[in-house]
This record gives structure tokens, sequence and C-alpha cells, in this order.
């Protein structure tokens, strides 16, 4: 999701792109989001207000607006307030990089097939000027609760946006299936510089259409979470047998089928998987570029970067599988409508999701000696575990978000206590701000999306309240969301213009309105 410290040489190009995209008159939102702009919020806090003038945002909906507005009377504390009018619309308002129509394609002589033009978002994560599967797919979450059955057509609508992200990420995948940060599309005419890296990666692949070329399952399992997120919005199955969607879900069941294989074969040879990656510097993934040993065919699919894009230790990354098995099953229902007689796709899908969840339960819980059965964050399938979480969703914290086991369960509430307590080697605490940190960004640094993720999986008004005191606390002053904060110093923070965090936090007020309205009636000073 970072990728400006994996590639630091990047920085440069990346930010030059940046402003060609800008509108030539306003400011470039990368330094805009660094500085701390009046009005301020008339709380302890002060704010900053960090929503661009109107004309320089990249996309709008009335409806967000009106939102905006409805709530402004439903937060009662002007900085809690601050936060979320800053922080929700930072998709729509910054990072829809292009919008546009596909060219058409005629039928050929030789039997190829037409298509008419189909629509196309280009959303980019924010300070990085590329499309990752993940981030876009929930940075466009945020709106959901907006999207309507009906009036969808239009082409300036939320419903157009997410139609199109999801033409574009079928087309990435039908590309390169593996890789999980992609370029403008060609039809945007938006300038692309190579993204050549020193990794060794295999398959490989065209720099100048990918821009960054990690397996991490959760990519394609984003793909279908925001076709579901659109279809049980609106209804409309139809749009998805117009275009790619179902050869892309082909895609994407025949490789990670592919990535549930064993590192032996039966005669014993050391077996590659289809795909490998190095890093320059050594280090993981280890054996040729293939990680450590798997034992294979046992339901779960191998992932070799985790959602931070940081490499995995063991392969078997549960909370990605969680939101695959999901993501497989809930996408089915839109197959099993755009399949007449045999329900093929549909039966893979379904028969993938369930190996997967029993593959989770009988090789991903271990028994922790304090905590008694729990979820570990990756395993080998020989028995070894990693047992921690890391902020980035999908995570361990996010499984009754991600709809994989409600917030009951017994063995995820177990894995929570631990999670959230000293007893997580990535738990960090100080004075500005508790919770799960990365090693994407060093140990003792939060990120508030954990502490988000926190909120949207709690019942407990102490601990909404805690977590968003320490939200409101630990913007230094700018009124966003940011990737990671110091826990001992609020001016210490990682990555200004941080859209999907942005939205997630508006997601999360949207949930305590319907959930626990009180708590948005207290004061937070
Ligand atoms: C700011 O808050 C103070 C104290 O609550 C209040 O007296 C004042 O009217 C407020 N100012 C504005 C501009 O809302
Ligand atoms: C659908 O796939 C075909 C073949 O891979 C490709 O040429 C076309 O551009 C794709 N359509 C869209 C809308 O991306
Ligand atoms: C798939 O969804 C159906 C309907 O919600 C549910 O009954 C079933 O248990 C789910 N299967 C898996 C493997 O999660």
């Amino acid at each position: 999701m970072d990728s400006l410290q994996i590639f630091p040489f990047l920085r440069t190009i990346v930010l030059a792109s940046l402003i060609s995209i800008a509108y030539s008159q306003c400011p470039i939102y990368t330094h805009y989001a660094n500085t701390r702009h009046e009005p301020f919020s008339n709380g302890t806090w002060s704010l900053s207000s960090m929503r661009p003038v109107q004309s320089c945002r990249s996309f709008y909906s009335e409806d967000v607006e009106k939102t905006i507005e409805r709530m402004s009377n439903v937060i009662i504390d002007p900085d809690l307030f601050r936060l979320f009018e800053n922080s929700w619309p930072s998709t729509l308002d910054t990072t829809v990089a292009w919008r546009g129509l596909s060219k058409p394609i005629e039928a050929s002589a030789e039997g190829g097939k037409a298509e008419e033009s189909a629509e196309l978002s280009f959303v980019i994560t924010g300070d990085i000027e590329a499309m990752w599967l993940r981030d876009s797919a929930n940075q466009l979450q945020a709106y959901v609760s907006l999207l309507k059955a009906d009036g969808g057509k239009d082409k300036d609508s939320l419903a157009s946006l997410f139609r199109g992200a999801i033409n574009l990420q079928a087309r990435y995948i039908l590309g390169d299936p593996f890789c999980n940060a992609f370029q403008a599309p060609d039809e945007s005419g938006i300038p692309r510089h190579s993204s050549q890296n020193s990794d060794t990666i295999s398959p490989s692949y065209d720099y100048y259409r990918v821009f960054s070329c990690q397996w991490e399952l959760d990519s394609v399992a984003s793909f279908l979470q925001l076709s579901n997120d659109y279809f049980t919005a609106t209804g409309d199955w139809e749009f998805f047998g117009k275009h790619n969607w179902t050869r892309a879900v082909t895609k994407v069941l025949d490789i990670t089928h592919a990535m549930t294989i064993d590192s032996y074969g039966e005669d014993g040879t050391w077996q590659h998987t289809p795909y490998t990656y190095c890093a320059p510097y050594g280090g993981t993934p280890i054996n040729d570029c293939n990680g450590s040993p798997h034992r294979g065919n046992i339901g779960l699919v191998r992932s070799f970067q985790r959602p931070s894009d940081d490499s995995c230790i063991y392969q078997y990354l549960i909370p990605s599988n969680m939101m695959y098995s999901v993501a497989l099953n809930s996408s089915s229902f839109i197959m099993s409508k755009l399949e007449d007689q045999k329900q093929d796709l549909t039966t893979r899908m379904r028969t993938m999701s369930t190996s997967i969840r029993n593959g989770i339960e009988t090789y991903g819980v271990v028994q922790d000696p304090k905590y008694g059965r729990i979820y570990a964050y990756e395993v080998d399938g020989f028995g070894s575990a990693i047992l921690m979480d890391d902020p980035n969703v999908p995570s361990l914290l996010s499984a009754p978000f991600l709809g994989y086991v409600p917030m009951s369960d017994k063995v995820y509430k177990n894995t929570r206590r631990k999670i959230l307590s000293r007893d997580n080697p990535y738990y960090a605490w100080g004075p500005v701000l508790t919770g799960v940190a990365s090693m994407h960004t060093r140990p003792g640094k939060p990120w508030p999306m954990a502490n988000i993720m926190t909120i949207l999986t709690s019942d407990d008004d102490d601990e909404i309240v805690r977590n968003l005191r320490w939200l409101l606390q630990s913007t230094d002053g700018l009124g966003v969301m940011h990737e990671s904060v110091d826990a001992h110093n609020a001016a210490s923070w990682s990555r200004q213009w941080f859209s999907w965090a942005n939205g997630l936090f508006g997601q999360a007020i949207l949930d305590i309105e319907k959930r626990k309205p009180h708590l948005l009636k207290m004061g937070y000073q």
C-alpha cells in the first residue's frame, strides 16, 4: 500500500507525475495536506480544514455533501465533526485521477467478439499515483451506503464510479493476475513512468502497465469484494455480464488454485509456485524465491506478501484467506445470476470458499497458553505459526468486519484480546496513540487504521470512546488520518494523504451513528 518506502528512488518520479494531474490552478494535494489551513475547528485540537475548494475536487456527489451537512447536526463535538468532514470525502475529493470510456472493440473476422465501450475509473491511493486493487476497493467502500438501486445509470453517479473501477480492475487482473498496483489506463493519456526496480519477479510484467507486482491474495479478494459491494447495494447483476468480469473471475480462480501447491511433489522433488519473488537485499522469500516450504492442498491459498506489502514469513496468511473465502461466497451469487444451466463457475467459487474455511479452521487455529484457542496470523501447514496482527485490512482484528465470523465468536474474541494487548508483538503504546503497529513503519508507531477497526468491531462504549479520543489527539493538528503515528510523538507520522484510512474513519463514524448514536452526542474535549 505504501510503496514509497519499498521503492524510494521512485519518489521523485511519483511526485513529478502528480504535478501533471493536478488541475493547473489547484494546489498539489500532497503538499496541501502537509500544512494546516484555516478555519480551524473550534475545540481543543483546533484541527485544520483539509478539503480542497470545490473546483479542485476530483468527483462531486450531492449525496455525499448532503450527508456531511446532516452529520454536522449529529456530531456535537466540533473537533470530531471536523475530522469526519475532512476524512470521509477524501477519496472523492482527491483521488479520482481519471474517468472515461474504453475504446469499443469491433468484432473481428477471426471470430473475436465485439465489446461496447465500458466505463473506467482510475482511483489512485493518495500520495502515490497508482491504483491498488486493495486500496481502491476499500476507498470506494466508504460510499457504499449511498449507492441506490435506481438512479445509478447516470454517468456522473457514484454507481458509475464503482462500475468504472470494477471494469478497470477486471482488465488489470486479466493482464497481470499476480500484481497488486497498476498504472493509469491508455485511454487516460496520463503520462506513465517505468516502475522497474531490482526485485526479481516471475512471471515478468510490463513496467508501464504495472506499478508493483506483489502477489497478495487480498488483492484479488478486493476485486470480488468491490463487485459484491456494488451488487448488494444496487441489485444490478446485468452489468457483470457486459464486459470482462466473468473472465476475470475465472482467472482469479485459476491462479488462486495454482497457489495451493505443495512445496514437494509426490516423488519429493522441490516444486516452484507459479509466482516467485526475490527482494534485492536477500531476506525473504528464501528458497529460490519461493519462501518457506508449505504443505499443499489443505484448502489454504498462498500469499507472498501481506496487505502492508511486506513479505509473509509463512505464506498461508489467515486474514487474507478469511477475506477471500467470504468474497468468493458472496460474489458467487452474482455469478449464479449470469450462468444459465450449468453453474460451473458458481460451483467452483462456492467449493473453494468452503475448502478455504475448512483449511482455516483446521490449520489456522492454535492453542495459546494464556488466551486459549486463537487464530494465527500466518501458518505453513506443518504446524509453524506466527501469532501477531498487522493493522492493514484484512487483519485478524477485522474478521467480523469482513463477514468471516460474528463479533461474538469465541475464537475471535480470544484472538482479539491478545491482539489488543502487549502480548501482540506489534502492539505499541504511549501518551499519543495506542494500538497495533506494523513492520512496514517499524514497531512503536500504531496505525490509526487499527484503532478505527477496533471501533468497527466493538460493542463496548468505553472502548469506542477511548479510541475516538486517541484518533482525535494524534493527527498533529492536520485533521486527517495518517498511516502511522509515533506513540510518543504526535509530530512524527507517515503519509499525509492516505485516502483509504480517511474513508474508513468516515465509515466508522457512520457506523457509530447507526449502532451507538449517543456516542456522537457527547463532547470529546
Ligand atoms: C467556540 O466555542 C466557544 C466555547 O464553546 C463558544 O463560546 C464560541 O461561540 C465558539 N465560536 C464559534 C465561532 O463557534
Ligand atoms: C476486455 O478484455 C479484452 C481482451 O483482453 C480487452 O481487449 C478489453 O480492453 C477489455 N475491456 C475493458 C473494458 O477493459
Ligand atoms: C456462503 O453463504 C451462504 C449464504 O449466506 C451461507 O449459508 C454459507 O455458510 C456460506 N459459506 C461459506 C463457506 O462461508
